[in-house]
């Protein structure tokens, strides 16, 4: 039977985050702005990253902690070489019930079917807007909307359905987009989820005006939505049925915080553990995993990270606290 750790807010520990890659193939403005993560931007090196051995053997410590959900992200996780083999090696834990990925899809065309057959239940794709244009000024790489839109069919053809699709909203940048996304994702197959722009890291520039909150987000819709009760303990989204069928969500860390459910872990790239998306400092498991063979040091050493968490950040949130240093997303993994 796995432990049931908790925190002092009495939050258990369920879900863990973990970023294969600090790199990125996109320059998304509001996660990786090209003036800070250009030429000369100091990326982890290779001997810095933890092997998928290391991981895997973290990953397990984990489960018989009590997660039941493992989520890797990025960096852009498909960037990583031979993902796959890291998801087959995650999948066959005993006790984990939920492995998923969260990727920007541009390399999703190539990889979707050897992830399914890695492993993976269950996928999510950031997509910003359907026009090509505004998507292009987005990612700030001049990558085309289309080969996302190839990337998730190829998802689709692999045996990934529903597809979460996650779209950050920012002020005067993509909200005109939201009614042309309900139609195409709002159906069926997909569950939609728009994001509040959020004041993560200390690279983004965010400001409280760049924000379109949840309320405004439900205007933008415009269609009548019907509210629907959390699918788990602790979830990011709220949920609405849409009219023909369809579910979407809209996570509002910024107008409607989640911080008492909050069951989730991060593992950085680098093998830091962050106990918030929002924390300046990490608690180092990579010296611990490579300088021990035993995994009870491990354990007794995330179950006291975990024990004295007292994390609330976007309850928190003021003028003051979006100053405030923190890790980089890319860094950490949303
Ligand atoms: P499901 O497991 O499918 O419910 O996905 P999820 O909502 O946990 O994860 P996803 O990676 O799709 O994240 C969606 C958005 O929610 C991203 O912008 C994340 O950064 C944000 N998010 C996820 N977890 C947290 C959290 O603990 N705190 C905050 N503030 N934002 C979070
Ligand atoms: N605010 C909100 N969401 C963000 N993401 C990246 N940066 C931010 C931000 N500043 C999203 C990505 C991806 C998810 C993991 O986090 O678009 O969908
Ligand atoms: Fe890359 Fe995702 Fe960050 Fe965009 S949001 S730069 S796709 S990691
Ligand atoms: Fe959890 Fe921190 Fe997000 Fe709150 S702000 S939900 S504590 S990660």
């Amino acid at each position: 039977m796995p432990d049931t750790t908790t925190d002092t807010l009495a939050r258990p520990l369920r879900d863990l985050r973990v970023s294969v890659t600090d790199r990125c193939n996109f320059r998304c403005r509001y996660c990786m702005p090209r003036e800070v993560f250009g030429h000369g931007y100091d990326f982890l090196p290779r001997a810095g990253i933890l092997s998928f051995e290391e991981i895997t053997r973290i990953a397990r410590v984990f489960v018989s902690l009590g997660v039941e959900k493992i989520r890797l992200t990025g960096g852009e996780p498909l960037l990583r070489r031979d993902i796959a083999r890291l998801v087959a090696q995650l999948a066959a834990i005993p006790g984990l019930r939920d492995l998923t990925l969260t990727t920007n899809g541009s390399l999703l065309a190539k990889n979707a079917r050897l992830l399914r057959q890695a492993g993976l239940r269950r996928i999510t794709v950031s997509l910003d807007s359907l026009d090509d244009a505004t998507f292009r000024a987005m990612n700030d790489a001049d990558f085309p909307v289309a080969d996302v839109l190839a990337g998730l069919d190829a998802a689709l053809d692999a045996g990934f359905a529903p597809i979460k699709i996650n779209m950050v909203v920012r002020r005067g940048v993509n909200e005109d987009g939201i009614p042309a996304m309900v139609r195409r994702f709002g159906g069926g197959g997909f569950i939609l989820r728009f994001i509040e722009y959020m004041d993560v890291g200390n690279t983004n520039g965010w400001r409280m005006s760049d924000v379109v909150p949840a309320a405004e987000i439900r205007e933008r819709i415009a269609e009548p939505l019907t509210r629907l009760p959390p699918s788990y303990d602790g979830e990011t989204a709220l949920r609405y049925r849409t009219g023909d069928g369809g579910e979407i969500g809209i996570i509002a860390s910024v107008t409607h915080p989640f911080c008492r459910g909050c069951t989730r872990a991060r593992l950085a790239a680098d093998g830091q553990l962050y106990t918030c998306l929002f924390a300046g400092t990490g608690h180092d498991l990579r010296t611990l995993v490579r300088e021990t063979a035993d995994d009870s040091m491990l354990l007794e050493s995330i179950r006291s990270i975990w024990a004295t968490r007292s994390d609330r950040y976007s309850e928190r949130r003021t003028a003051a606290t979006v100053r405030q240093p923190k890790a980089e997303m890319s860094l950490l993994g949303g």
